[in-house]
């Protein structure tokens, strides 16, 4: 999980008493030392799935921390690639890893684009937002993309009861629960709000047309659905 390289406990831990935007400062330089960031397989997986919607001129990584997903752009060949995200610490690592991209210090609910992009995409993020603040983040994104743009995403089934994981996620959200009724800043970060059902219903209401393909790199679930599923919601 951790190496060598990443961040020892006490910085995760000063990392978890401060707010998303200072944390994120704090751990930028180790990010990519950490399991936070977005495994190549991912990322990888998604290039695959989204290559045959292209080509693409302009994209938008959307929360783009250390620019995992500015990579996707590059390698699906997308001339114009920029990186929106909270964290100025987060983007100048960005900067520095993707020299040839644009980067911008913008909360991605009120992106400061206006129908410039044919594809965003987003990865690991979503955690940081309350189910509430969906309609607003689905607006934004939605207000950036040219008619006819995708907004892309890897999006998990549920956990089954009898996995750790499930056990694990459960247990790490409760603990954010307490630990943002009695500290401030909050430190928003959830693993179970951004269920597939209620992402469909807020995509659908900011307008967008939504389907769903596999990424059977990821195998399937005992009834055969996909572990994980590429979310793509187009601008009409
Ligand atoms: C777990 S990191 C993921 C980074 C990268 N996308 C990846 O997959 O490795 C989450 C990122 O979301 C950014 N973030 C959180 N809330 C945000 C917001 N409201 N607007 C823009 N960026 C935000 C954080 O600054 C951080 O860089």
């Amino acid at each position: 999980m951790f190496t060598s390289e990443g961040p020892t406990v006490r910085e995760l831990a000063v990392q978890a008493l401060s707010s998303v935007e200072h944390g994120y400062d704090l751990l930028a330089p180790k990010f990519d030392h950490t399991p936070f960031r977005t495994p190549e397989r991912f990322l990888t997986a998604t290039t695959r799935a989204l290559r045959p919607y292209g080509p693409f001129d302009a994209a938008l990584d959307v929360c783009c921390g250390t620019g995992a997903g500015i990579g996707v752009l590059r390698d699906l060949g997308a001339p114009r690639r920029i990186g929106a995200d909270l964290s100025a610490g987060m983007l100048a690592q960005a900067e520095a890893a993707h020299p040839d991209a644009g980067f911008v210090r913008a909360d991605a609910l009120a992106l400061p684009f206006e129908a410039e992009f044919d594809l965003a995409v987003s990865f690991g993020a979503f955690g940081h937002f309350l189910p509430a603040e969906r309609p607003p983040l689905f607006a934004s994104v939605y207000r950036t993309l040219r008619p006819g743009g995708l907004f892309a995403f890897p999006i998990g089934a549920p956990l089954p009861v009898t996995s750790a994981l499930y056990w694990i996620t459960l247990g790490f959200d409760t603990a954010m629960r307490v630990r943002n009724a009695v500290w401030r800043p909050p430190f928003v970060m959830y693993y179970r709000t951004f269920p597939l059902g209620g992402v469909r219903t807020d995509l659908r209401a900011a307008g967008f047309d939504v389907s769903l393909t596999p990424l059977p790199e990821f195998g399937t679930r005992p009834d055969g659905t996909p572990r994980w599923r590429l979310v793509l919601a187009r601008k009409p």
